[in-house]
C-alpha cells in the first residue's frame, strides 16, 4: 500500500533563484527609485533576451496575453484567423479582443498541434491569418505551416507561451512565422514571475509595439496611436534576468525528469506519452502530459484524475475542454468535426514537473499510477472469473 505524499504535489511549482540575490538586485531598484517605465534592470534584460534569442526584434510586456493582443492589433490582422481549439483560452481570448474571428480546425494526435491539411481546407477569403501553438513546446509543423502561410499571403503567428527555450535545427523557435508570443508566467519553466515577450520578423514592427503597450506614446507630447498599458516592472525583469542565467540547470533537470517518467510509464497499459520529438529539436521538457485510454487503463483520465487526488497529487486537464466549448465561444460557429482534439481532450493529463520535484517523488508518482491500474485490473479479472 502506497501511502499519499504527505505535502501537496502540484503540477508545477515556480523556480525561484537564491533570495540573497534577488535581494541583492532589489538594492539597486531601491537606490535608484526607478519602479516601472524602461527601468535600466528592464533595458539590461531585454538585451540578455536579444542575446538569447539571437534578434534585436524583441519587446517585452507585463505578460504574454497583452503581448498576443497587442502583436495581432499591431500586424493589423482582422477578420477570420485560422487557430487551435486545444490551448489555454488567452490564445482565444486575444483573437477576441481584437474582433477578430477564430476558426477552429483540429489538432494532429502526435504532438497537439495544429493540422497543416485542416488549416488548407479552413482558409476562406476572409483569412488572414494562422494562429498556431508550440502547445507543451512541441513545435508546430513549420514547414508545412510556412508553406500554406506563403501560398494564400497570410500571416503566421506562433503562440509560443510553452516553448521558452526550445531550438529547432539549431535556431530558436522564435525565428520561425512573422511573429512569436512567449509567456514568462510563473508557471512555466522559464519565467519572470509575470511576463511576455514578442519576437518578430519585420523590425519596423517594434516600434508600433512600443507604443501600443505605453498607452501610444512617442514621445512625452504625442499619443501616436490608442495604446494600453502592457509595461513590464523592474522587480518582474529583475526575476526575469535571474532566472534566465539559471535556464540551462533549469532544463537540464527538467530533462532528468522526463527521462524518468518515460521509462517508468512505458508499458503501462493505456498510458500514452508524446513520442520523442525529431533530433533536431531541442526541447524545453514544459509539460509532461498523458493521454488515459479508457478501456486499456481500466478507468477514464477523469478517474485517475480524482484518484492521484487522494494521494495528493494535482494533475491537470490541460486542455480540457477545448476552448469552443466554452460558454463564451459556443456561439462561434465549428466547421471542423474536431475529432482528434476532442478525443485527446477526453484522455489528456499533465503530470507534475518542476524544476525542484525530486526524482524519488516522480518514482513515487509513478508507482502510484501504475498501482492504481493494477488494482484495476485485479478487480476486473476478478468480476470477470466471478462471471464464468
Ligand atoms: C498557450 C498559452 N497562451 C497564452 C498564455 C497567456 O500567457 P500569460 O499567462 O503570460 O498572460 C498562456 C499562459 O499561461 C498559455 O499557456
Amino acid at each position: 500500500m502506497i501511502k499519499p505524499f504527505e505535502k501537496p504535489i502540484y503540477v508545477t511549482k515556480p523556480f525561484l533563484p537564491p533570495l540573497e540575490d534577488f535581494s541583492d538586485g532589489l538594492k539597486e531598484i531601491w537606490d535608484s527609485h526607478w519602479l516601472t517605465n524602461n527601468g535600466p534592470v528592464l533595458n539590461r534584460f531585454t538585451q540578455q533576451l536579444s542575446n538569447y534569442f539571437e534578434t534585436d526584434n524583441v519587446c517585452v510586456f507585463n505578460n504574454g496575453t497583452l503581448a498576443l493582443q497587442i502583436g495581432l492589433q499591431g500586424l493589423g490582422i482582422s477578420g477570420e484567423v485560422i487557430t487551435t481549439p486545444f490551448t489555454f483560452v488567452a490564445t482565444t481570448h486575444a483573437l477576441f479582443w481584437n474582433k477578430i474571428r477564430p476558426v477552429f480546425v483540429d489538432i494532429e494526435p502526435d504532438y497537439y498541434t495544429l493540422d497543416p491539411e485542416k488549416v488548407e481546407a479552413a482558409i476562406t477569403p476572409w483569412t488572414t491569418a494562422i494562429l498556431a501553438v508550440h502547445v507543451f513546446g512541441h513545435p508546430c509543423k513549420l514547414n508545412a505551416l510556412a508553406d500554406i502561410a506563403r501560398r494564400h499571403n497570410l500571416k503566421l503567428i506562433y503562440d509560443a507561451a510553452h516553448a521558452f527555450g526550445v531550438r529547432v535545427g539549431n535556431k530558436s523557435i522564435a525565428h520561425f512565422g512573422d511573429m512569436s508570443m512567449f509567456s514568462f508566467h510563473a508557471t512555466k519553466p522559464y519565467h519572470s514571475m509575470e511576463g511576455g515577450m514578442l519576437t518578430f520578423r519585420d523590425s519596423g514592427q517594434k516600434s508600433t509595439f512600443d507604443y501600443l503597450k505605453n498607452f501610444g506614446f512617442k514621445n512625452e507630447v504625442e499619443v501616436v496611436i490608442p495604446g494600453t498599458n502592457a509595461k513590464m516592472n523592474e522587480m518582474q525583469a529583475l526575476m526575469g534576468s535571474m532566472v534566465l542565467e539559471c535556464l540551462d540547470e533549469i532544463i537540464e533537470k527538467r530533462w532528468q525528469i522526463t527521462c524518468l517518467y518515460r521509462e517508468k510509464l512505458k508499458g503501462v497499459p493505456g498510458i500514452r506519452l508524446a513520442p520523442e520529438l525529431p533530433k533536431d529539436v531541442r526541447y524545453n521538457y514544459a509539460y509532461i502530459p498523458i493521454e488515459v485510454d479508457e478501456q486499456e487503463f481500466g478507468m477514464s483520465r477523469d478517474q485517475l484524475y480524482e484518484e492521484l487526488k487522494k494521494y495528493n497529487i494535482y494533475a491537470r486537464r490541460y486542455f480540457y475542454p477545448l476552448i469552443c466549448d466554452f460558454a463564451c465561444y459556443r456561439s462561434v460557429s465549428v466547421k471542423d468535426p474536431l475529432a482528434v482534439a476532442r478525443a485527446v481532450a477526453s484522455r489528456i493529463l499533465a503530470l507534475p514537473i518542476y524544476y525542484d520535484l525530486h526524482l524519488e517523488d516522480v518514482h513515487k508518482i509513478c508507482d502510484i499510477i501504475i498501482a492504481i491500474n493494477q488494482r484495476k485490473s485485479n478487480r476486473q479479472n476478478t468480476k470477470i472469473k466471478g462471471k464464468v
